[in-house]
């Protein structure tokens, strides 16, 4: 079978993020405003319609889907989708992201459900910012869950932090330490400047990943590695250790030209990238035609078309993507 996504650049989409719902248990300030309103019931796609929606997309050649929130794992029937989402034939990877908050019992269950590699949160490892940054969140909850991830033993664990100037910063080494230690990867991330947060400036807050990687070489050797997973992060191996730190730098190193994704947000918006508005309403196509895959597929393929070349953000401009992370997906 060779049918594949592609869209007018020539790339080809063969990753899809699914964020099955806009909810969350923390309220991470780069993330989320303080007093969130999260979408009714009505508006979301059931389990059944993002299942069918996936196949659509396995039909149409996607390798590699990342489940993702919000919290994915604050749904009802996470665990039963993930499982169904891994049956899917033609799919290689099936991934989540996670705050980690409900690790320490869902762990082994999100393993034995098919899920390869997790990807964790964690921007800080002390507990008082971490509080702070994540405004409800437990940081010894996360530590436990992530302990739990290992021993269900996943094939690859990844922390994510999003770094942020005069939060944290100067952690970023112990971070690389923690993640050294516990046989883990870690990704560090520019913030992206998706709806208004009313917590910091986001232009103040920017740490380059440059400037990440030259605090890091003072204390680690970094070499360049050509470890791919289809995301956005470039890694570095960290010598004599299995640890790989990679950066995902919307502003200083785009990415956009070896783009490989779409994104569907659990209003059923198929977002053709992140930092744009182009979108297709794929929850009215499957509404209007219940258990006809062929609708959806068309749809998608006719999607491609308008995928946007690349994302415009401006840290010096007010936000002009409205939607925040949280129904975006990441
Ligand atoms: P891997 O499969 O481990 O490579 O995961 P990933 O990095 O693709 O996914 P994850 O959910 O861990 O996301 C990490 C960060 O990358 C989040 O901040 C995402 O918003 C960001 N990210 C993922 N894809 C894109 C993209 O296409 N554009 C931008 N600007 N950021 C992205
Ligand atoms: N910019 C960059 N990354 C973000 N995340 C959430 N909001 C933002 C933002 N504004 C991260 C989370 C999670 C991943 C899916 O996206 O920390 O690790
Ligand atoms: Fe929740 Fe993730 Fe957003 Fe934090 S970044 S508020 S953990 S969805």
């Amino acid at each position: 079978n060779t049918t594949q996504l592609i869209d007018r650049f020539g790339r080809i989409v063969d990753y899809v993020r699914i964020s099955i719902t806009d909810r969350c248990d923390f309220r991470c300030q780069y993330c989320m405003a303080e007093d969130m309103v999260f979408l009714p019931r009505a508006q979301i796609l059931t389990l059944e319609e993002i299942h069918t929606i996936a196949r659509a997309f396995t039909e149409l050649g996607v390798k590699k889907i990342r489940v993702t929130g919000g919290e994915p794992l604050v749904r009802k029937g996470a665990l039963q989708l993930l499982e169904n989402l891994g049956l899917l034939s033609g799919l290689n990877e099936l991934v989540l992201t996670t705050n980690g908050s409900q690790l320490a019992t869902m762990a082994q269950a999100i393993k034995s459900a098919g899920v390869k590699r997790l990807n964790v949160s964690l921007d800080t490892l002390d507990a008082k910012k971490f509080k702070d940054i994540t405004r409800t969140g437990d940081l010894h909850q996360v530590l436990r869950g992530i302990e739990a991830a290992r021993q269900a033993r996943f094939k690859r664990i990844k922390i994510n932090a999003v770094v942020l100037k005069n939060r944290n910063h100067e952690e970023t080494t112990d971070l690389v330490q923690f993640a050294i230690d516990r046989d883990l990867d870690i990704s560090f991330i520019e913030e992206m400047p998706l709806g208004v947060i009313g917590s910091h400036d986001r232009a103040e807050a920017y740490y380059s990943s440059d400037d990440i990687k030259a605090d890091l070489q003072r204390h680690f050797n970094l070499i360049a590695s050509t470890e791919k997973t289809g995301g956005p992060s470039k890694y570095f191996q960290v010598a004599g250790t299995s640890t790989k730190v990679g950066f995902i730098s919307p502003h200083s190193h785009n990415f956009c030209s070896t783009c490989n994704r779409v994104r569907l947000t659990v209003e059923g918006r198929l977002l053709l990238c992140l930092g744009n508005e182009h979108s297709v309403d794929l929850k009215k196509v499957i509404r209007a035609n219940p258990g006809n895959l062929d609708a959806l597929k068309k749809a998608i393929v006719e999607a491609m078309k308008i995928k946007p070349e690349k994302h415009e953000f401006n840290l010096n401009e007010q936000p002009v993507i409205f939607r925040h992370m949280n129904v975006t997906g990441g």
